[in-house]
């Protein structure tokens, strides 16, 4: 009977969250990849607490050293982050594409940042398996900065983009950064691995503890293989980029290729990656991926099954942290991942 009941509650339970994330910082700064370096190699637009720094240990558990988040989820002190979009201009200059909020009902206020994603094995199920939820001073990456061909973007499956018609527009997603202007934006799309060797908070390549058995586009994702046995949170990224005001083809390079320009220097879109440092105060994750909410309802105190704290827009805005590579981002002459002009403060 108590085996029933058990699997009868696996195949119940599924839920999952979806919620904003305000912008942290823009820096280059990378504690996973590159700890140590001011600056890292290329620039990173992060959200989520304020333990963020150059240098953020295995054995440091964020959730306990953070004080504070950008995140809707007070307890989420996590941080998440990916590259900056640049426009290269006709005349060789960039400029900082704006990000700005996903969906207004699910971001409160929020004015850019990331939509964040914790899913089960899809949106309606778990699989019918327990999600584990990571443990303090877990770190992955997904993507690559020098993926530069099409083979080894479609290597990870689920790094792409959407041409965005309207805030909403979902589907047609490219491994390339579209060719046309786009009315909305553009969304640049990260789904992480899955699937955890079980021993790991990192590895050397930031991936091998993980595996991949996602297809992208929230589809169902595929068993765990006996080498990476324990089924993580599902982690998704959402950030709108702004790409409006250049949308213009008078702004656009004459040989018809589109302006747009990772901060890796890569203007194809191949380059595209994400880096996740998990920081869930205490066991809030865990809770979160045992009970049966979805979305907004893990939040919203009226809700019988609310398992989250969520915060105001004004106190994800408060949490700031300090500038430590003093460069200019927004515009530049040269390609940003070479910027001149780094004064690093001590
Ligand atoms: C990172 O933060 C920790 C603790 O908050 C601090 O001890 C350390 O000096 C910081 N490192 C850098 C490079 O800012
Ligand atoms: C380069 O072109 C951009 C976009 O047309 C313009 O805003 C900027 O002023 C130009 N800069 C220089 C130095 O010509
Ligand atoms: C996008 O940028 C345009 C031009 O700068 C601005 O008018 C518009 O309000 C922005 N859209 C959003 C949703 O922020």
């Amino acid at each position: 009977m108590k085996w029933f009941l058990l699997s009868l509650l696996a195949a119940v339970v599924h839920a999952g969250l979806r919620f904003g994330c305000e912008t942290l910082t823009v820096q280059r700064l990378d504690p996973v990849v590159e700890p140590g370096n001011i600056p890292s190699a290329h620039l990173h637009q992060i959200v989520g607490g304020n333990a963020f720094n150059a240098t953020v240990l295995p054995s440091v558990d964020v959730g306990e050293r953070a004080t504070c988040t950008t995140c809707l989820y007070s307890e989420d002190l996590s941080n998440y982050w990916t590259a900056v979009l640049y426009f290269r201009a006709r005349n060789g200059t960039y400029k900082r594409v704006k990000q700005y909020a996903n969906a207004p009902s699910l971001h409160d206020g929020q004015v850019a940042g990331m939509t964040i994603y914790y899913t089960q094995e899809s949106f309606s199920s778990n699989g019918k398996q327990k999600i584990t939820a990571f443990k303090p001073g877990f770190r992955m990456t997904v993507g690559s900065p020098t993926v530069d061909t099409r083979a080894g973007a479609e290597s990870y499956k689920a790094l792409r983009y959407t041409c965005l018609q309207t805030i909403l527009t979902r589907g047609s997603e490219t491994y390339e950064l579209p060719k046309e202007p786009c009315p909305a934006g553009i969304m640049a799309i990260h789904h992480f691995p899955a699937c955890w060797d079980g021993k790991n908070l990192d590895s050397p390549d930031h991936q091998s503890h993980m595996y991949n058995t996602v297809k992208g586009a929230f589809q169902p994702a595929g068993p765990c293989p006996a080498s990476h046995p324990v089924r993580m949170p599902q982690v998704a990224y959402e950030t709108m980029w702004n790409t409006t005001e250049f949308n213009d083809r008078d702004l656009w390079p004459e040989d018809g290729s589109q302006p747009f320009v990772w901060s890796t220097g890569d203007s194809v879109g191949y380059s595209t990656h994400a880096d996740y440092l998990f920081g869930w105060k205490g066991d809030s994750l865990q809770r979160a991926m045992d009970s049966d909410c979805f979305f907004r309802d893990c939040g919203s105190p009226e809700k019988p099954n609310a398992v989250l704290k969520i915060q105001s827009a004004e106190e994800k805005s408060a949490c700031k942290i300090a500038r430590t590579v003093d460069e200019e981002i927004d515009g530049c002459k040269f390609p940003i991942r070479s910027a001149p002009l780094i004064r690093a403060l001590t």
